[in-house]
């Protein structure tokens, strides 16, 4: 095969399924033509890929209130802090146990120089952050405070460095002013500013868009800066880098091909994939122009089922992103990183339009549990993921009230901890027969049911997720659990009045998890039935 037909075999291998194919059964739901209630098939004895608990990642810009006024609110404020770190927010996402926080960017990446966000802070430069808001940064959050974050937090830093605006002796020094032991000049300049002990920074981005905001570059481009870039993040004292090239918009497959091209030491299965490991991708769930992408909070029935179709997107793009690096990585050494997804919706009435501040409902739920779904079917590649953003930008965990500074949990900070024990998991195939055909919506054909699975054999353990996407209809599901004995079950439910439901300060607990009692032992398992738009997770406890 030569070099020139492989773009066309891969084009091949990329053809959008249209209207009338179907994801296949082994790799997601399907339909039957069985009769009775759908049936969830999983064979509990069929362990396949761990299931990376960095993918369910997080991601911090200096956006809008992410990093101030949501993480950071400086020694002084009257909210309650640990060196101007919020400790509610802290509190909030210890209980999830996030596995890595990106930061600072997004387009601001390529913005910042790091070296402007260390020392007195009274003595740090201002800075124009020209994507969002176009207002005047002070640095006052930098380097050691994210480094304080991610300790606070009990987390990873995933530090993205800046390549559209950097150089690389600017990201060359970075990482060794994070992460070097002895006496290098970066080392002691960290030690100069108050940090005697190296940090762990076991993820490093080369920038972020090069396609857009991280410079307009054509791929061919970027991918020679990334080799470049990627060679100068050097491992300091113990500290183990997966270097990250930054990659595709949502189906640009051809960013991709030009990237593993670029890749070395991919042909034999010995050895690391150099100079970077990992190469991600972002994929965001909306529709309609930039100029008006609808209500986070007031949306037709149409709307939500689009949303829903646009979400189980997510899955195909990963999957076929992932054929392109399997062409030139059987060994499987570089990572896929969706490090941005989520929601993206119109900014909330009133608040600044480049903040990014949107509410978050059921739908935004849904919308999060069919994206686990998918990527737990694709752990034999996808490394890590990052939702867009933690704190109070798109589709957020939480919430705060710029005013009286009440913090709120999002329903997709729920859905991020029911699913808790997929975390590190071996991934099950969960088969999902429905008894009719799956809906038409949006040009693709959306199954009324998504599910995955996982099994803990350490503790004989299962975890199995559920949702329902019909917006006005429950659904009676069989679980048909094969090969081995289920001793004991436990399933929570989430959903809301209304597919629009959401929190707030005055309901904080509107859409919060509760108990599914509506569960019963059947030949086959367990027969349960889910609400209207709803969430659920079925932990099983499992014998021989
Ligand atoms: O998450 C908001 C923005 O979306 C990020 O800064 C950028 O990378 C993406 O376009």
């Amino acid at each position: 095969m030569t070099d020139q037909n492989l773009t066309g075999n891969l084009a091949a291998a990329l053809t959008p399924t249209g209207l009338g194919s179907r994801p296949s059964s082994s790799t997601g739901p399907a339909a039957a033509p069985t009769d009775g209630p759908a049936r969830v098939v999983i064979d509990l004895d069929l362990p396949g890929p761990t299931i990376s608990r960095h993918i369910y990642g997080h991601f911090a810009e200096h956006l809008g209130r992410c990093i101030y006024g949501g993480f950071y609110v400086g020694e002084d404020s009257p909210i309650p802090n640990t060196r101007g770190i919020r400790n509610d927010v802290v509190e909030a996402l210890r209980a999830l146990r996030i596995p890595n926080l990106r930061w600072p960017g997004g387009c601001f990446a390529d913005d910042y120089h790091w070296k402007d966000g260390i020392g007195p802070r009274e003595d740090r430069p201002r800075m124009v952050n020209s994507h969002w808001g176009d207002i005047v940064e002070d640095n006052s959050f930098g380097t050691h405070e994210f480094m304080d974050l991610v300790e606070l937090l009990g987390t990873e830093a995933y530090v993205n460095g800046n390549v559209g605006s950097g150089t690389v002796a600017e990201m060359s020094e970075w990482i060794e002013y994070l992460t070097r032991a002895d006496d290098s000049p970066m080392a002691s300049l960290r030690r100069q500013n108050g940090r005697e002990e190296p940090w762990q920074v076991p993820f490093f981005g080369i920038g972020n868009e090069p396609w857009g905001c991280g410079g307009t570059m054509r791929a061919e481009d970027y991918a020679a800066l990334a080799r470049q870039y990627a060679t100068y993040v050097r491992d300091h004292a113990d500290n183990r880098v997966t270097r990250i090239a930054a990659g595709a918009s949502d189906d640009d497959y051809e960013w991709t091909e030009a990237l593993m091209r670029a890749a070395k030491n991919l042909e034999h299965p010995g050895g690391e994939a150099g100079p970077y490991q990992a190469i991600s991708m972002h994929y965001y769930t909306m529709y309609g122009p930039w100029q008006d992408k609808g209500s986070a909070t007031e949306f037709t029935e149409e709307e939500w089922y689009r949303t829903l179709s646009r979400a189980a997107r997510a899955e195909e793009l990963v999957a076929r992103h992932a054929t392109v690096m399997d062409h030139f990585d059987p060994h499987k050494k570089i990572g896929l990183v969706v490090d941005e997804w989520g929601t993206w919706w119109n900014v909330e009435p009133g608040t600044n339009p480049g903040f990014l501040y949107q509410q978050n409902t059921v739908r935004d739920a849904l919308v999060a549990a069919i994206h686990f779904d998918g990527f737990h079917r694709h752990a034999d590649r996808l490394l890590m993921a990052n939702i867009a953003q933690t704190v109070n930008v798109l589709q957020a965990m939480v919430l705060t009230d710029p005013d009286s500074g009440a913090l709120v949990l999002t329903p997709t900070y729920h859905v991020f901890a029911m699913n808790a024990g997929h975390k590190d998991a071996r991934a099950l195939a969960a088969h999902v027969l429905l008894p009719e055909e799956v809906q038409e919506v949006d040009g693709r054909l959306l199954p009324m049911v998504s599910a995955s699975a996982s099994l803990r054999p350490e503790d004989s353990t299962a975890l199995v997720s559920l949702s329902n996407l019909s917006a006005d209809a429950p659904r009676t599901l069989v679980l048909d659990l094969r090969g081995r004995e289920v001793l004991g079950h436990e399933a929570t439910v989430l959903t809301g009045a209304s597919t629009a439901a959401h929190n707030t300060p005055e309901q904080p607990d509107a859409v919060a998890p509760a108990p599914l009692t509506d569960v019963r032992a059947h030949a086959r398992g367990l027969e349960l039935r889910l609400p209207p738009h709803s969430v659920a997770t079925v932990s099983l406890q499992l014998g021989n």
